[in-house]
């Protein structure tokens, strides 16, 4: 029975290359696609998002506009890593299928209210407005989530966007605050993870080797993506963050973690968005998150250019 997701998303190539994966993954219904500002603004993303369900042949997708800024802060954006469309690298039509005139908020809402109890599994892969205000507004949707497997923070590996911070958590830590205390099951892919899914060279030649558009696009996307990292970190590629949480809801064995507490700061300019994660269990606050560490780098690529091959 394919498992029922929500992916909240801010595209973004990463993010692009995550739905691309769910949406060939038999294993996996994806019951909508949420939008959030974020790498770029909301009317960028939400196309975006539309741009990717066309290249997947699955028009039919219901995707949502949802919350266009911080819950309580001004936007931070990241062109300087994404471009200015949010999805640099290929030239891109603009999409045609339908932007769902609900907002995204009340239609999570309203999914959940409406579902069998622990059945469905939301996906964030940006900020966390979109799922903060649908749980803030609706607490009684906590039944419905079987568990949250997002994207976002970092501990060894410290911050992206500022020495302690990574993205998605520092543009609405607020947000994070509110999902990281929700007490629903939650899983964490952060950047002490994700750092170690580099797009090298013979991966990404694995995908351009698929000759199909797919393929092509996904190369593309990760050349213009990965030089910013490239840049920054001098590694030999960029981290491909979101696909791997859908790869967890895939093959979950192709990672390693531990449930830990990790609490979001949301009071200091210095570290804000930072997410404390206690790893070595120095203190008493109770675990909340299971927190990846690492995972099989191989692996990740295989089940990722096996699943883009599946595109014609
Ligand atoms: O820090 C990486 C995260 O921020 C990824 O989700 C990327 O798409 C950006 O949203
Ligand atoms: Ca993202």
């Amino acid at each position: 029975m394919p498992r029922d997701i929500i992916i909240d998303t801010d595209p973004g190539q990463d993010d692009a290359i995550a739905i691309l994966l769910a949406l060939a993954s038999p294993e996996l219904n994806v019951l909508g696609i949420t939008a959030v500002a974020g790498n770029v603004p909301l009317a960028l993303t939400q196309k975006n998002a539309r741009i990717v369900c066309e290249l997947a042949g699955r028009p039919d997708t219901l995707v949502f506009a949802g919350c266009d800024a911080p819950l309580k802060r001004k936007l931070v954006t990241a062109e300087h890593v994404h471009g200015k469309t949010g999805l640099d690298g290929p030239q891109l039509a603009d999409p045609t299928m339908p932007l769902q005139d609900r907002h995204a908020v009340d239609w999570i809402i309203d999914t959940c209210r409406a579902a069998a109890p622990d059945s469905i599994t939301l996906c964030p892969l940006g900020p966390l407005t979109n799922i903060a205000t649908a749980l803030t507004r609706a607490p009684e949707i906590k039944q419905a989530i079987a568990e949250i497997v997002l994207m976002g923070g970092g501990y060894f590996e410290g911050g992206n966007i500022t020495p302690t911070a990574e993205f998605n958590i520092y543009v609405d830590p607020e947000a994070a605050d509110i999902v990281f205390s929700a007490g629903l099951p939650l899983t964490a892919m952060p950047l002490d993870m994700t750092h170690k899914a580099l797009t090298t060279k013979p991966r990404i030649d694995a995908f351009r080797a698929l000759g199909t558009r797919v393929g092509d696009m996904t190369a593309a996307w990760t050349d213009f993506f990965e030089r910013f990292d490239m840049e920054k970190y001098g590694s030999e590629g960029a981290p491909l963050h979101d696909p791997t949480v859908i790869a967890y809801l895939i093959q979950p064995d192709l990672f390693t973690g531990r449930h830990i507490n990790v609490e979001i700061e949301t009071q200091s300019d210095l570290t804000l968005g930072m997410t404390v994660a206690d790893w070595w269990r120095v203190t008493d606050r109770a675990p909340n998150c299971m927190f990846m560490g690492d995972l099989d780098a191989e692996g990740f690529y295989a089940l990722l250019a096996d699943r883009l091959a599946r595109y014609s």
